[in-house]
């Protein structure tokens, strides 16, 4: 079965309808559980499609189906993650949903138990949890899985709320004292090329990934199309030195991730760096800042972006940009580490 099909189970309507409402009470801004938003992003080359389900017909608890994703090594994802990924996108619904995804996980256990090469270093059982899921989180931990990613969200609608409610006042205040903020163009691709290396390096303190060879050839090609026609990419400059970057795919090149939240459309920040030297004065807000004057008038009604969860920079940082959690990734490496 192709893994992206709605399985046609007993009883699965109604289990639908029931995952659907659970999760708008839990999260307004996610989707709708449905057949499309399971793929997440890195959602290609996925095989598997294993459907496990817990309970059955009318008493259908739990249900995900497996899929296996080999990102392709010339992309830029292998440099953020594990070279095979055994995901799950778990469905639960009550009366006890910790119970259910429990249950869910043990079965996802003994199917990769016998999945050749899932005890192999380089290889991640990932799932992407609602962040805000929380009954969830002690049946993931149990079963050896630890939240290293997060998928933020910032909602257009609710920065603008907020501003309101704040005066009109932006940002902290600090200036960012004789640095320069301006849009970046094609002639900017080493500058970018150099801020990805480093974020690449600094995130894997965080992530565990290993050293990619084809990380320098992906970002070259990841920065030359964020630096295409109207890039909404911004270079800070310090005596006409770059200092820090923001870049962001437009929503047509943000497809991809589009799919988890009901918001629509999506823009998706690819990078957020300033140099060591600058941090803490400014520069990072600044850019935030050029970025979400571009976005707001443009339409975009969420941005999002991804950032480790032990970074101590990042999750401040965004926070006070307006985004907040949406979607955690747990893993476990290697996959058959899984309990
Ligand atoms: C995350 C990052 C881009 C933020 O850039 P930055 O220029 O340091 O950001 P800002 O200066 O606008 O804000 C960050 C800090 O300055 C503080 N700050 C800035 N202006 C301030 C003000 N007027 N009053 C109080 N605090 C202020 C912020 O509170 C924050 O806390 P800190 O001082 O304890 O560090 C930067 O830390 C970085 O490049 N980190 C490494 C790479 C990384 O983590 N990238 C993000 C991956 S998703």
């Amino acid at each position: 079965m192709n893994a992206d099909e709605v399985p046609q189970l007993p009883g699965m309507t109604e289990f639908a309808a029931r995952a659907k409402a659970r999760w708008r009470a839990i999260d307004s801004l996610l989707p709708d559980p449905v057949a499309g938003n399971d793929a997440g992003p890195g959602g290609q080359d996925a095989h598997c499609g294993a459907n496990l389900a817990v309970g059955a017909g009318g008493n259908l608890e739990a249900f995900g189906t497996c899929r296996h994703i080999e990102p392709d090594p010339a992309g830029i994802d292998l440099s953020w993650g594990m070279a095979r990924r055994f995901e799950l996108a778990p469905r639960v619904v009550g009366p006890a949903p910790a119970a259910a995804l429990d249950r869910l996980i043990s079965l996802w256990r003994h199917h990769l138990a016998d999945v050749p090469g899932s005890d192999e270093d380089d290889t991640a059982a990932v799932i992407s949890w609602p962040s805000r899921d929380i009954e969830g989180v002690a049946a993931l931990q149990r079963h050896g899985l630890r939240p290293l990613a997060v998928v933020a969200v910032r909602a257009a609608r609710r920065a603008a709320e907020a501003a309101t409610a704040a005066g009109g006042a932006r940002g902290h205040g600090r200036q960012a004292g004789p640095v320069r903020v301006r849009q970046a163009g094609p002639h900017d691709v080493d500058a970018v090329i150099r801020f990805g290396t480093e974020v690449v390096r600094f995130d894997a303190h965080f992530s565990g990934t290993p050293e990619r060879a084809g990380t320098a050839a992906a970002l070259r090609h990841e920065a030359a199309r964020l630096l295409g026609e109207q890039p909404w990419t911004w270079l800070a400059e310090r005596d006409g030195k770059p200092v820090g970057v923001i870049a962001t795919q437009q929503p047509a090149h943000a497809t991809w991730i589009a799919p988890l939240t009901r918001l629509s459309p999506v823009a998706y920040t690819v990078l957020g760096y300033v140099t060591p030297d600058e941090r803490s004065s400014g520069v990072g807000a600044a850019l935030a800042a050029h970025l979400h004057a571009t976005v707001d008038p443009a339409g975009v009604a969420a941005t999002l972006l991804h950032y480790e969860q032990l970074n101590p920079y990042a999750s401040p940082f965004w926070s006070r940009q307006g985004y907040r959690p949406l979607w955690t990734t747990w893993e476990a490496r290697p996959a058959r580490s899984l309990r």
